[in-house]
């Protein structure tokens, strides 16, 4: 009997050649599998690779100029600013105007979807400005170097994002190396120490997809962590203390205000509790600065930041 032109039986039938003919069919079905296998396989991996090239290519709408990298100071002014969301129009912020200076805590406060995460975001160049300028030290943000500024930030976004890594990774991932000291002071900082040292494994305790879930707040404290492990000259922090009970929130305020002395921190929330002590709080309302000034300025102003006071207040003494 031949197959494929070789002949691998000679002779009868009989059942001991029978057997052999089936160890070949046998040695001839694992190679055709392998075929189908492979086959899909790289049907996978291209389509794969495609969708991998459309990103590499992708042309991004910020643009670093090449400038030379300017050390910060950390003075933010925002000069009329106003911006549209290119996708879909929206007006989220409209001649925002407001100074921090080095050294100085500024406040956004406002209801949800007033534009404070659109402040947060522009700060960060993430978007350009649609109408007026945002100065650093006095220079356009537009004529930094983008990678050089933001390694002078910390920031805080909103949405927590945290990487399937350990959680000293996490913490220190900006950093060449790993410098445990300043992470385990930076997790202290961020009152998030203790929390570690009861996982079996610590700072090397795996989280995210593959490991350990950590809680909202427990998440958002690594967060925080993370932007002030490279003692950034400006730290700015889009609502992320919201999911921290209060009693922590102060502790971390208390040592930020260690830690930023001397440097400019911008904190948007939407509890008074946490931004009550800064040195300026913008009251943001449909993309417009209402109100500014200090927590007790503003509270004699009896506007909207009073009522926002008063509505806070009302709602603590009934959970308690
Ligand atoms: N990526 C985006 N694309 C388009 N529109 C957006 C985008 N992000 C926000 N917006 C819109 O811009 C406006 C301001 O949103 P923003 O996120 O700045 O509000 P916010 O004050 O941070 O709200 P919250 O307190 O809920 O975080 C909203 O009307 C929102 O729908
Ligand atoms: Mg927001």
């Amino acid at each position: 009997m031949y197959i494929g032109g070789v002949e691998v039986m000679k002779g009868n039938i009989t059942p001991g050649n029978i057997a052999e003919f089936i160890v070949y069919l046998n040695m001839l079905a694992f190679p055709v599998i392998s075929l189908g296998w492979v086959t899909s396989l790289i049907q996978r991996a291209a389509a794969s690779q495609k969708r991998i090239n459309e990103f590499l290519h992708e042309e991004p709408e910020i643009i670093s100029p090449k400038a030379v990298d300017h050390k910060l100071a950390g003075k933010i002014e925002f000069r009329n600013v106003s911006f549209n969301y290119p996708d879909t129009g929206i007006t989220a912020l409209k001649n925002v105007s407001f100074t921090a200076n080095p050294g100085e805590m500024v406040a956004i406060i406002g209801r949800t979807g007033s534009g404070k995460s659109t402040i947060a975001n522009l700060a960060m160049r993430m978007y350009d400005t649609t109408g007026g300028e945002i100065l650093i030290d006095d220079l356009p943000l537009t004529k930094l170097n983008l990678d050089n500024y933001r390694s002078q930030i910390g920031f805080v976004p909103q949405e927590v994002f945290l990487f399937s890594d350990i959680i000293s990774h996490n913490i220190a991932f900006s950093a060449d190396v790993l410098d445990m000291p300043r992470v385990e002071q930076a997790a202290k900082d961020a009152a998030v120490y203790n929390n570690i040292m009861e996982l079996e494994k610590g700072f090397e305790t795996l989280i995210g997809e593959r490991g350990v879930t950590l809680s909202g707040g427990q998440k958002q404290r690594v967060s925080i962590a993370r932007a002030i492990v490279k003692h950034p000259q400006v730290l700015v922090f889009d609502d992320c203390l919201s999911a921290v009970d209060t009693r922590t929130e102060e502790e971390i305020l208390s040592n930020l205000g260690r830690i930023m002395q001397g440097k400019t921190s911008v904190i948007i929330s939407h509890r008074i509790s946490t931004i009550k002590n800064a040195d300026n709080i913008l009251v943001l309302d449909n993309g417009e600065i209402v109100e500014q000034g200090t927590h007790s300025q503003l509270m004699e102003l009896k506007g909207p930041y009073f009522e926002l006071y008063e509505k806070q207040l009302l709602e603590e003494e009934e959970q308690a």
